[in-house]
Formats: structure tokens, C-alpha cells, sequence
């Protein structure tokens, strides 16, 4: 028995990394993945590893930040899978300059993908869900960002911090529907996002664990809070950080 039987998950920004790991993880856990990507190749093969570890798996190439990517895939998942229990939010860009240097299309591009587009997936599968009328639960990535001044980052730490409050509003609101949301803020985690810092460069000053972690240990808490596990969470974002937040 796993703990994810006979259910649908949604992985947005599956192709790699964190998603990668919560869409393995969610598969060898009883759930039928459905990956929500830009990026066909990673999203693919990433289908293909659940596929070959004896899972269910499904991509839909699209965009978060546009609304009819969005519609389209819960009805692509829909039409394939008949239902959907579980969406995590993975996708994200980052900006990397300060913002007295930040270009305004660049801050709005961030802003776009990593906001509006965890807003329109949310918005559009918790729908779903409460026209099915079974619950369902819902994971979103905030980031440690979310929660401390950075010298090189404006965009993404604000869409970060509007992602918290976003979980908690609908946590509030869709909880008549058996709907939970909860997020999780991650610390330095496998590779950079949206970039090309590898794992092992990531530097790890203020890591009370002592390294940067591994996106397993992103996922593993992925699945206690899409899971019953966490069945009596509601709106918090668990920061899942190897210790850094707390010195
Ligand atoms: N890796 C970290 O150190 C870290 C730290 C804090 C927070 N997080 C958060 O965790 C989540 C996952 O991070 P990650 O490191 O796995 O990210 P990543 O950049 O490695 O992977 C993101 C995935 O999302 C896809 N994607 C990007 N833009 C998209 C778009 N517009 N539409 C659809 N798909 C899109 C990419 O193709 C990619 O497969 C993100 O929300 C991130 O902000 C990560």
C-alpha cells in the first residue's frame, strides 16, 4: 500500500530537480503523475524514469503564466486520468541583479511565471477539484527568499512572498471543499533554479545541517503534506532548509 493509492498528481515544472523527485517520489507512493512543463526533452525523460520504475506518468507542454496553457492541461490530465487529487507547484524563474539594475521587462517576466503563474495553476486545478466534490490537496514552493533580505534578487523573493500568502488565502477559502494548501520553503537545493550553479558549488555557510540539500529531501516533505500525513495542516509553509532560517 503507498500512501499516494489511486491517486492524481499534477507536477508543475516536473522536468527536473525538485519536481523530478516529487513526481518519482509521488509514483513509487501508489499516485499517476501528470507533468506540466515548458520544456518537452526534460519533461519526457522524466516521464520515461517513472515509467521504467513501474509508475503511471503523463506530460502536457505549456507555460504557467499563460492562462490557456493552463486550462488546457487540467483538461488534457482530466481527459486522460478522469480526475485530479493533488497539484505541486515546482515552476519558478528567478532574476539575479539588484533592483536599482533591474530591467522592468525582467521583473515582470519573474513576477509572471513565478506569481501569476503558481496563482493560475492553483486557480484552475482547485476548480477542478471542487467540481469533482472528493478534496484534494495542494503543495506550492515557496523559497527561504520569501523571508530574507538578498542583495542580488528583488522579483523572485517578492513572487516567493506572495506565494506564502497566497497558500494561506486558499487554505482559508477552500477548506468547505476538503481542499488543503499548504507550501513548503526550501533552502539551497540541488541545482540553482532556473540556472547553472551544480549542487556540489552551491556554498553552504549558514546550513545548521552543513550542506545545501538534495531534492529528495524537498519531495519527501512534499509527500507528507499532499499526503493524509498532514491532514490536519492547513496554509503553512514549512521551511525545509538544512537549519538555515534558524541562525
Ligand atoms: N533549488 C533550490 O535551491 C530552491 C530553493 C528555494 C526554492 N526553490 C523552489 O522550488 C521549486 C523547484 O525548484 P527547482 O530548483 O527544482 O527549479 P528548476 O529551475 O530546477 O526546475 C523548474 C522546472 O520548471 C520548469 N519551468 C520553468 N518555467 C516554466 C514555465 N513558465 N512554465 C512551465 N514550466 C516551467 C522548468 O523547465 C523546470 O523543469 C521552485 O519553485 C523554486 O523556486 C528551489
Amino acid at each position: 500500500m503507498g500512501r499516494l493509492d489511486d491517486k492524481i498528481a499534477i507536477v508543475v515544472g516536473g522536468g527536473r530537480n525538485i519536481g523530478r523527485a516529487t513526481s518519482k517520489l509521488f509514483a513509487t507512493e501508489g499516485a499517476k503523475i501528470a507533468i506540466f512543463d515548458l520544456d518537452e526533452e526534460r519533461a519526457a525523460a522524466v516521464t520515461e524514469e517513472v515509467v521504467e520504475q513501474g509508475g503511471e506518468c503523463m506530460y502536457v507542454i505549456g507555460e504557467v503564466q499563460k492562462v490557456d496553457d493552463v486550462k488546457n492541461m487540467v483538461t488534457k490530465v482530466v481527459d486522460h486520468y478522469g480526475k485530479v487529487d493533488i497539484l505541486v507547484n515546482c515552476a519558478a524563474i528567478s532574476d539575479r541583479s539588484p533592483m536599482l539594475e533591474l530591467d522592468n521587462d525582467e521583473y515582470h517576466r519573474v513576477i509572471d511565471v513565478t506569481m501569476n503563474g503558481t496563482y493560475y495553476t492553483c486557480k484552475y486545478v482547485s476548480e477542478q477539484m471542487v467540481k469533482q466534490g472528493k478534496g484534494g490537496s495542494i503543495v506550492n514552493f515557496s523559497s527561504g527568499s520569501a523571508f530574507q533580505g538578498n542583495t542580488r534578487r528583488v522579483a523572485y523573493d517578492m513572487a516567493k512572498g506572495a506565494i506564502v500568502v497566497l497558500t494561506m488565502d486558499m487554505a482559508a477559502q477552500l477548506a468547505q471543499y476538503g481542499i488543503r494548501t499548504n507550501a513548503i520553503a526550501p533552502g539551497q537545493t540541488g541545482s540553482q533554479v532556473g540556472g547553472k550553479i551544480a549542487f556540489e558549488d552551491r556554498h553552504s555557510n549558514n546550513l545548521v545541517g552543513g550542506r545545501a540539500g538534495y531534492p529528495e529531501e524537498q519531495a519527501s516533505v512534499a509527500l507528507f503534506l499532499a499526503s493524509d500525513d498532514s491532514r490536519h495542516l492547513y496554509g503553512q509553509t514549512l521551511q525545509n532548509d538544512g537549519g538555515s532560517s534558524i541562525v
